[in-house]
Parts: C-alpha cells; structure tokens; sequence
C-alpha cells in the first residue's frame, strides 16, 4: 500500500514508519518535524515531506497516489496544548473535517486517527470498553473525542474509517519522548538514582511502542468488515504507578541502586482500559511488557542513543512548543 503518515515523524511514528517500510509499503510522512529533521534514515520507499496539517492545499497536492492515511498529527499532550489554547484547536480540530472530505475527493481507501484513551475521563468501572460515554477533562480530549465522530460520520463502503484510543505508549523509538509516564521515571532512575511517585495507586494503561506500531498495521490489514466505522482500545497492562515505579527500579536496578519515594497526592485520577475488543475482533494481543520498554531504553542510554536527555527540549514535548512558538 502507499500509506501518508500525518504526524509521521513523532514519537509512535517514526516506529511505525520503519515497520511499515520493512514490510515493504511505501511510506509518506507528512509532518512539521518540529522534534528534529534527522528522524528516519533514507530509504527508496519513503518520502518526507515538511508541511503543516493546516495547510489544506499542500495535501491536497500530497494526496493523490496513496491508499491508506494513518492521523497522528497533533499537539499531544495536555500541557503542550494548554501552552496555546487557540493554536492547539486550530491544529487538533480546525483542519480535521476539511481534511478528511480531501480524503474522500482523493479516494483514500482507509483512514485511521489516532484518538487517546483519555477520551474517557476518570470512570470507577474496572474495565473501560468502547461503548461507554465519553467525559473528557481537557481540550485535548474533547477535541480527540470529537474528531472521532467527525471521522465516523464519514465512514463508508470506499472509505473504511477506524479510531484507535491508545494507552500511554513507552520504550525506545527513533524520535524519543521522555515526558511519558515509564519513560519519564525510567531516564531519571538510570540518570539519578531517584525517581518521586506521587500517589501511587492510581492505575495507568500503558503499551509498549512496537505493539502500538503493530496495531495500525494490524488496523491497516484488517478485512474492511471488522474494522469499518469501529472504535478500539489498544493497551496492555493496567499498572499502578508504584508498580510502573517498581518495575523500573527492578530492571534499571541492575545497572545502579534506585530509590523511589512516594510523595502524598489529592490526585487520585485512576484510568483502566479494556483491550479486550481489539483482542476478539482482531486477533491483536500485544507481546512486549513494561519491563521490555524499560529494558530498550536502559539499551539506548548505554549506547549514547539518547544524548543529554534530562536536558535536551526535543524529548520534552512542552519545552520543545514552548521554544518553537508556533503560531
Ligand atoms: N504517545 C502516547 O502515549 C499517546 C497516547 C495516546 C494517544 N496518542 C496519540 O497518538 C498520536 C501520536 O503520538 P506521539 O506520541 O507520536 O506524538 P508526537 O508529539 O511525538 O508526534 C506528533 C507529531 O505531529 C507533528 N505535528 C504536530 N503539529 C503538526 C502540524 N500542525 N502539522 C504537521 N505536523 C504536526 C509533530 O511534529 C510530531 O512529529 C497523537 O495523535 C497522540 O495524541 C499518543
């Protein structure tokens, strides 16, 4: 397939990029490479092209010859998008209706978006499914939560739209993110030995980065009746945070002495997901643990992969959109 990537080169992107290219697709990322330029190594395959999402008429020119997109684009994370308000609706909703009737004009046979699992604000049910209302706490949920109907509305025969609501995703990937829960106490127990969990019983679904990258592909393969107009939770292990704490003290601790305080919180937000639907539906289980994602990026630091990452803005998503001043 020829597959456009919005948001191709973020953190989830520049992993699914490099699988999907192995797999033989052929891959255009569209993207503001706000992160870096020097993401992905040049491949016959891959295009990339440095445009913004609310450009309507540059992918206009962009989407001709492809067949599939996958929507990652956006500002992502809370805090980045409260840094600018205006500026992240008019990134995470503004441009999303007219892009995908672009998409319909262009006849794109398939349209994933990337939605959040925070779409459904903090419920006390054990196991979160799919159908459940949706309570989401911030603009950046809200407008994810209402970019998913937009996209559904649109779901058709031709054109087989699907939503995914990913966990917090962790591990290593060519563009890294540091400002992800495990990743965030895996840099500073491997760099300082401390890491501080405030609260700690609060769960928080997380997936590893390559089962994440497996689950569009997986999305990208699936025969268009499973996968049309539907919705999927994808995630793995409910953890607690002192576990997630825990965990990373066990692995990285084979390399230094760790030591975990836990501090008191009013915070009690706990959020767990279900995963069972993409489970069922479509045969997808992920095959990494916690401890795996901890474990490449204990590899990554060991081999200089990720230097000056307690300071370096581009693994901090907030300071590197503080520093830009995108307007
Ligand atoms: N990483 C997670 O834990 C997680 C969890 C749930 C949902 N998601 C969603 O998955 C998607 C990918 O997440 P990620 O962690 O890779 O994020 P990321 O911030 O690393 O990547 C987003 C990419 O979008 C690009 N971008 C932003 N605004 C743009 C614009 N106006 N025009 C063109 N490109 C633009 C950025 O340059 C960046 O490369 C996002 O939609 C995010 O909301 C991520």
């Amino acid at each position: 397939m020829n597959i456009l990537i919005l948001g191709g080169a973020g953190y989830v992107g520049s992993h699914l990029v490099n699988l999907l290219l192995n797999q033989k697709h052929s891959v255009t990322v569209y993207d503001l490479f706000m992160y870096g330029e020097d993401i992905f190594t040049p491949h016959p395959n891959l295009k990339e092209i440095k445009g913004d999402i609310r450009d309507l008429d540059k992918l206009n020119k962009t989407l001709p010859g492809h067949d599939a997109v996958i929507h990652l684009a956006c500002i992502s994370n809370d805090p980045s998008f409260e840094l600018n308000p205006e500026l992240g609706k008019s990134i995470n909703l503004d441009p999303f209706e007219p892009f995908v009737k672009l998409c319909i004009e262009h006849k794109i046979k398939r349209f994933i978006y990337a939605s959040s699992s925070s779409v459904y604000g903090i419920k006390d049910t054990p196991n979160v499914t799919e159908e459940m209302s949706l309570e989401p706490l911030t603009d950046y949920s809200k407008f994810k939560a209402e970019c998913e109907k937009i996209l559904l509305s649109y779901s058709s025969d031709s054109f087989v739209c699907t939503v995914l609501r990913p966990a917090t995703v962790c591990g290593y990937a060519p563009r890294q993110r540091l400002d992800v829960v495990v990743n965030i106490l895996t840099n500073l127990a491997y760099h300082k030995g401390e890491i501080k969990v405030m609260g700690g019983a609060q769960l928080r679904p997380n997936i590893h980065i390559d089962d994440m990258a497996r689950a569009y592909i997986h999305v990208l393969n699936a025969s268009a009746e499973k996968i049309r107009g539907e919705i999927f939770n994808v995630g793995y292990d409910n953890h607690s945070v002192i576990n997630l704490a825990t965990i990373v003290k066990t692995v990285v601790g084979k390399k230094r002495d760790v030591n975990i305080e836990q501090i008191k919180t009013d915070d009690h937000r706990s959020y767990h997901v279900s995963s069972e639907k993409i489970a069922k539906i479509l045969d997808f289980t992920p095959s990494h643990t916690i401890e795996d994602a901890v474990q490449g990026l204990l590899d990554a630091f060991e081999r200089g992969k990720l230097p000056d990452s307690l300071e370096d803005k581009k693994y901090f998503n907030i300071q590197t959109m503080k520093a830009l001043n995108l307007e």
